[in-house]
């Protein structure tokens, strides 16, 4: 199952969604694959890897081994140090050269396709129960080839000011890729983080993006927390670097509504 997590809003918590939603997903006993689509290689940092390999690398040399780094998962309790015996976590990192992508591709036939053609090369979908994908914040190419291979898309919202704004352009972009290359993408919903609860303000408008997205948002609510910064300084997700952080239980909360959505597969 690929999942795209967008929002062409920079700084909103995609690269973090991802880095621990699947952490939490292989927690579970899930195979998971997390791919870093964006050329600032957040993602990639948010594990520790400095890679000079990328997705642009793969689309100029096809026939490459993917250069996908592998993760140590712990098992759900996050107090235990005993590795998961089913979950896996493997990051195909990024690197700055992805930039050229966008210009170098743009009149290439077919430039939607460049990503669904390495997870269909190398049946990256057999491979792997959840293939979470983070997205520039963009829409150019790579979200475009995000949305082309993705059977579900979750927009990431942070609970601030001007959270809406730019969202009819996202869902236009969605719905026109659905009707013009895959038909099978659905938005799985809305995704509030960096909530901070003591806040009117935030409470407002995670109010006003209930009210606008009502059935399509989930329960689940991030909690803005300094321990993700703190952990993605030293490459790490807080599951591995802060484990006791109350913050562990929002990543892990959301996982399981994927889960129990059966937007992902439950493996235990
Ligand atoms: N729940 C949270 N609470 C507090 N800080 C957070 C939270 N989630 C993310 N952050 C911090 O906010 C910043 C932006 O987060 P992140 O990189 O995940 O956003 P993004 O949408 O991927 O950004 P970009 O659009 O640039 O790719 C980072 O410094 C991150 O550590
Ligand atoms: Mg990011």
């Amino acid at each position: 199952m690929v999942i795209a997590f967008v929002n062409h809003k920079g700084g909103v918590g995609k690269t973090t969604t991802v880095a621990h939603t699947g952490y939490a997903l292989a927690m579970n006993g899930l195979r998971v694959l997390v791919v870093d689509c964006d050329a600032q290689a957040n993602l990639s940092a948010h594990f520790g890897i400095r890679s000079t390999d990328s997705l642009y690398s793969v689309f100029k040399n096809p026939t490459a081994p993917l250069p996908m780094i592998n993760i140590p998962v712990h098992s759900f309790h996050t107090n235990s140090s005993t590795p998961n015996a089913n979950g896996t976590l493997d990051v195909f990192p990024s690197h700055r050269s992805l930039e050229n992508a966008d210009s170098e591709f743009a009149s290439l036939d077919g430039r939607e396709y460049l990503l669904a053609e390495v997870i269909e090369r190398a049946h990256l979908q057999d491979r792997y129960d959840a293939i979470l994908l983070d997205c520039p914040p963009s829409l150019g190419l790579m979200t475009t080839n995000a949305l082309t291979v993705a059977r579900y898309a979750i927009i990431v919202m942070q609970t601030e000011f001007f959270a809406l704004d730019g969202i009819a352009a996202l869902y236009d972009k969605v719905n026109a890729l659905k009707k013009r290359i895959n038909k099978r993408l659905y938005i799985a919903g809305v995704l509030a983080t960096m909530h901070d609860k003591r806040k009117a303000l935030h409470k407002q408008i995670l109010s006003a993006i209930q009210a606008e997205f009502h059935d399509t948002i989930f329960s689940s609510v991030i909690r803005s927390s300094v321990a993700f910064a703190e952990s993605s300084a030293v490459g790490k997700t807080i599951f591995q670097y802060q484990p006791g952080s109350p913050a562990v239980r929002d990543y892990e909360t959301f996982a399981h509504e994927l889960i129990e959505k059966g937007i992902l597969g439950a493996k235990i």
